[in-house]
């Protein structure tokens, strides 16, 4: 038995073919669009791009859009490739165990879980942060002992215990409501491009690129690794800072890469899924960059409030009925990403415990709903409670180096799956490969060094638990390795 073991893609597939595993295939390009641009755009704009100019970059946070953009699109070719040749639900974890073997998939599944359990957690704060603006603009106040940021938030819980309810009930039920929401979020992100570009200063570009100053903090945990390595003083702004911001404001492309989890629901996955990751990544960079110019215009970097910074934004050039709309919009649109981010987590779940990497029964749908109920359900519970009692932190770090680990080995897997098996079919083909796919892991694996050294620290430690679970259940229990005891030999692919 070999951690290298992979599983034929026939295999994969044949599986996801098993009644009781299967999942009802009834979405289209445009619902993965949606379901993408649904999860995408989140408090990544709403909160994070104020704290990135303010603390990071400055104006220039524009460029660290744009430098986190290119990253995430040399990645999501490489998952549009693989989604559209193995259309299976579970995304980068099923992609890796058809191409780098067993150990490396449940290396990506244990990220994956990463990013979106502690993704939904995240945002599910963000939201009764605005939330709380949002009541107190209209003269309501939440009670502070359960308000965001006190030691158990409530509305943070509800959240996630009503949208877990939504979910279980039936993915197309809740496609149609986050159709609804997605279109608003759209509205009052152009709002805010649109209605601040009067108010912008161009004095308020100067200096564009903010000159390099000691952090405040000055310690070494908060500083990037790469610098820590070279032995450099901790230091924010300049050209530095700006990857430093690329690698925080990552944190708002993450989602796109969730559409690939669907894969399996997918009507016409060979042809849909390229574009529904594409499409929802190409519309939320040009909003972005749009937003995050207009609001380093309106108001100078150092004076961004950085919880609520589009609504303060316009508070500060005196206009707090919009902050109030605004407020309003991001109540609805975090909605979506913690929804869209439940239903990638239990997919994830689902595919592992298929494989029984995870204990088998877990994977089961349900036939009424046509979802895995159980899965969907225990991880619902698990995100409300990391939600209302986690303190309000650094998250966001942790989330990235997750993602950026599975966009690392997917851009890795990509040339390996084409040397291994020339001979599948490849509806979308990543262009100029190998060069591209390695282009996209260097990328990766540098945005992941200018991630700080206590997120290293965290996450080496999750990786720990995630070996040890996978050493003491999995490695024996998998269903490879069932198959490979009992003397029928799995199809597998050489190693
Ligand atoms: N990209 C998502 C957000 O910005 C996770 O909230």
């Amino acid at each position: 038995m070999s951690v290298m073991r992979t599983k034929s893609i026939e295999q994969t597939i044949r599986e996801g073919d098993e009644p009781e595993y299967q999942l009802k295939k009834r979405l289209t390009a445009l619902d993965l669009t949606v379901f993408g641009v649904g999860v995408v755009i989140g408090a990544g704009i709403f909160t994070v791009a104020g704290r990135a100019a303010s603390e990071l970059a400055g104006p220039a946070v524009i460029i660290s859009f744009i430098v986190a953009a290119i990253c995430c699109a040399l990645a999501a070719l490489c998952y549009a490739e693989f989604a559209s040749s193995i259309p299976v639900s579970g995304s980068a974890y099923t992609f890796s165990y058809a191409s780098l073997g067993e150990l490396v998939a449940w290396i990506i599944g244990w990220d994956l879980l990463l990013e979106l359990l502690l993704g939904a957690s995240v945002v599910a704060q963000g939201w009764s942060a605005y939330l709380g603006i949002f009541l107190d603009h209209l003269g309501i106040t939440i009670p502070e002992s359960v308000a965001y940021g006190s030691s158990f938030d409530l509305p943070a819980f509800l959240l996630v215990l009503a949208l877990t309810v939504l979910v279980s009930v039936g993915i197309k039920e809740s496609l149609r409501v986050n159709m609804a929401l997605v279109a608003l979020k759209i509205f009052i992100v152009l709002f805010v491009i649109f209605a601040g570009l009067s108010y912008i200063k161009t004095s308020n570009y100067s200096p564009f690129i903010p000159p390099s100053l000691p952090s405040k903090s000055g310690s070494t945990m908060e500083q990037p690794l790469v610098e820590a390595l070279f032995g450099f003083a901790p230091s924010a702004f300049g050209i530095s800072g700006i990857f430093a911001a690329a690698s925080l404001v990552f944190f708002a492309y993450i989602g796109f890469d969730v559409v690939a989890t669907t894969a399996e629901e997918a009507k016409n996955p060979a042809r849909d899924l390229p574009r529904g990751i594409l499409g929802s990544l190409v519309i939320c960079t040009v909003l972005y960059c749009a937003t995050a110019l207009v609001l380093t215009g309106m108001v100078k970097y150092d004076q961004l409030d950085k919880a609520g910074s589009l609504a303060g934004a316009f508070e500060q050039v005196g206009k707090p009925g919009y902050a109030t709309l605004i407020s309003a919009g991001a109540v609805a649109g975090l909605t979506t990403v913690v929804m869209t981010l439940l239903i990638g987590s239990s997919r994830v779940v689902f595919a592992m415990s298929r494989d029984w990497l995870l204990p088998s029964g877990l994977g089961k749908v349900n036939r009424r709903t046509g979802t895995p109920l159980k899965i969907t359900i225990g991880l619902g519970l698990l995100v409300a409670i990391v939600a209302a009692v986690t303190p309000v932190g650094k998250l966001e770090f942790m989330i990235n180096i997750g993602t950026l680990t599975a966009f690392f080995l997917v851009s890795i897997a990509v040339p390996v799956l084409r040397k291994r098996r020339p001979d599948f079919e490849r509806p979308f083909r990543v262009p100029f490969s190998p060069w591209l796919p390695w282009l996209s892991a260097a990328i990766c694996a540098y945005l992941m060094f200018t991630l700080p050294v206590e997120t290293w620290i965290r996450f080496v430690i999750w990786m720990a638990l995630g070996f040890l679970i996978y050493f003491v259940y999995g490695y024996r229990r998998s269903r490879l390795a069932g198959e490979a005891r009992e003397g029928e030999v799995p199809s597998m692919t050489s190693t």
